[in-house]
């Protein structure tokens, strides 16, 4: 009976809010929890820890995140529960949830591994605690316990030195650093023994990685023969950090995927220096032409935010016609919410209304459905090597999987596995799905 009791004490569930880097993170600390002791529980009602991974990247994560812990608080009134959030969150939100009192302890992204010594201080009651630690971490010495098969995710730069006048990430998550490419290396060959066919290496500014005398580039040349019959992808580049060396490495080897993803934000110059994008309408243009020099087969995809601060429809109009000039094949688009601590926020006015951002996020995500179809149909007839990752959400006789320039194809299953890689003759397409059938196999 007590020993039930204990196993059950130690019991936790994560919930991820944000980001790809955010659920590499719930990874880090579920290793970091398994080593002292906790287990993980599949279901949050069982579960006497209750961890939030957050994310304050916009003002709409907040309120999900609030929302969430709102409807949970019955849980916590029911039983002795306890609830931890973890990542991004920005002062400000914690301490509006501090003042709330329905959160046990917060721990911010370079404190993970005490994670377990926050739990034991909520248990006797030592409540309210947060984690000031501002000495950047890499978790190098920890192997995350990856919860994808297949396909998964490892940082290799933790957080930003960039300070976009928007972005509250070097806030959130401090200085960046880099992780040593020893570890980077040895952990990708475990990956590839434990049956991963795709590693996706992340950072805020994956381009600007650096250790010692060695840049990404230098990364990625070593990295790929080591692993030759698996995928490298990599997000997110800065167009500032991108150079030729790294686009050369990208063509040079098959194992490194064809697709940049590659965050413009505005295509309006009194923009980009308002929000402290140190590179130029012109200079982002061209390295789009340099990409398509270089790598041809490249897929691009972008970020674009719209009604940051001092928008006018002018510089709305610039960020259209970028897109139209360069037809990117997907992209992710927000309106614009001021962070509190952020440079725009201090210093610049929130004024361009709501509906307008709205309106202008509307027409930014029309033109870019028109784009993605465009560049779909140019697969069309075509054959693809593509990843087997999984079953179609829209029918579970299909396969679901990626080509190289990380477009979802879907298949009839045929005799394929999970994991196989297979070429896939395209016959048609929407916006956001080639569909095709197999062609024949992939030896590997
Ligand atoms: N490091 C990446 C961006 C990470 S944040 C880069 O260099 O671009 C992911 C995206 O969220 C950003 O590209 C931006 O488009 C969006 N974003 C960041 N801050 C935002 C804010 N305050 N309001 C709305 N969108 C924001
Ligand atoms: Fe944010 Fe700019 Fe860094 S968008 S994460 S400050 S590159």
């Amino acid at each position: 009976m007590e020993n039930n009791k204990k196993e059950l004490n130690n019991s936790f569930y994560i919930e991820n809010y944000g980001c790809q880097m955010n659920v590499s993170d719930s990874e880090i600390v579920i290793s970091i929890l398994f080593k002292n002791g906790f287990f993980l529980s599949k279901n949050l009602k069982e579960a006497n820890i209750i961890l939030f991974n957050s994310c304050s990247i916009r003002k709409k994560a907040e309120l999900t995140l609030n929302n969430r812990l709102e409807e949970l608080q019955y849980l916590k009134r029911k039983n002795k529960i306890l609830f931890g959030i973890i990542g991004c969150l920005s002062k400000q939100f914690r301490d509006i949830l501090l003042k709330k009192k329905k959160i046990d302890f917060f721990v911010n992204p370079n404190s993970y591994k005490e994670i377990p010594n926050f739990i034991k201080n909520a248990i006797i009651g030592k409540p309210y605690i947060y984690s000031n630690n501002q000495k950047n971490e890499t978790y190098s010495d920890i192997n995350p316990f990856y919860l994808k098969k297949i396909t998964t995710f490892l940082s290799i730069t933790r957080g930003c030195n960039n300070m976009c006048t928007f972005c509250v990430v070097p806030f959130t998550r401090g200085r960046e650093i880099s992780s040593n490419p020893y570890y980077i290396i040895e952990e990708c060959k475990r990956l590839y023994k434990n049956g991963y066919k795709e590693i996706t290496l992340l950072g805020q500014n994956v381009d600007s990685y650096k250790w010692n005398n060695m840049d990404f580039s230098d990364l990625l040349n070593f990295l790929a023969p080591e692993i030759p019959f698996m995928r490298i992808r990599f997000s997110t580049s800065n167009p500032h950090d991108m150079s030729d060396k790294i686009l050369e490495v990208i063509s040079k080897h098959s194992n490194i995927c064809k697709h940049i993803h590659l965050p413009v934000q505005s295509g309006s110059n009194k923009i980009l220096k308002l929000m402290n994008r140190k590179y130029t309408r012109e200079k982002y243009i061209s390295l789009i032409k340099k990409i398509r020099k270089i790598i041809p087969e490249c897929s691009i995809s972008h970020d674009i935010m719209t009604g940051f601060c001092n928008e006018e429809e002018k510089d709305h109009q610039d960020t259209i016609d970028l897109m139209n000039e360069i037809q990117y094949n997907y992209g992710y688009m927000f309106s614009y919410s001021s962070r509190p601590g952020t440079y725009a926020y201090r210093k610049l006015k929130d004024n361009v209304p709501h509906y307008v951002k709205k309106k202008r996020l509307k027409e930014i995500i029309d033109l870019q459905k028109k784009h993605s179809l465009f560049r779909m149909k140019e697969y069309v007839g075509k054959i693809q090597e593509v990843l087997i990752e999984g079953e179609s959400k829209k029918n579970n006789q299909y396969w679901y999987g990626r080509n190289t320039q990380n477009l979802v194809i879907v298949f009839p299953k045929e005799s394929y596995k999970i994991g196989q890689f297979t070429y896939v003759k395209i016959t048609e397409t929407t916006s956001a799905t080639l569909i095709g059938k197999i062609y024949k196999d992939v030896k590997k």
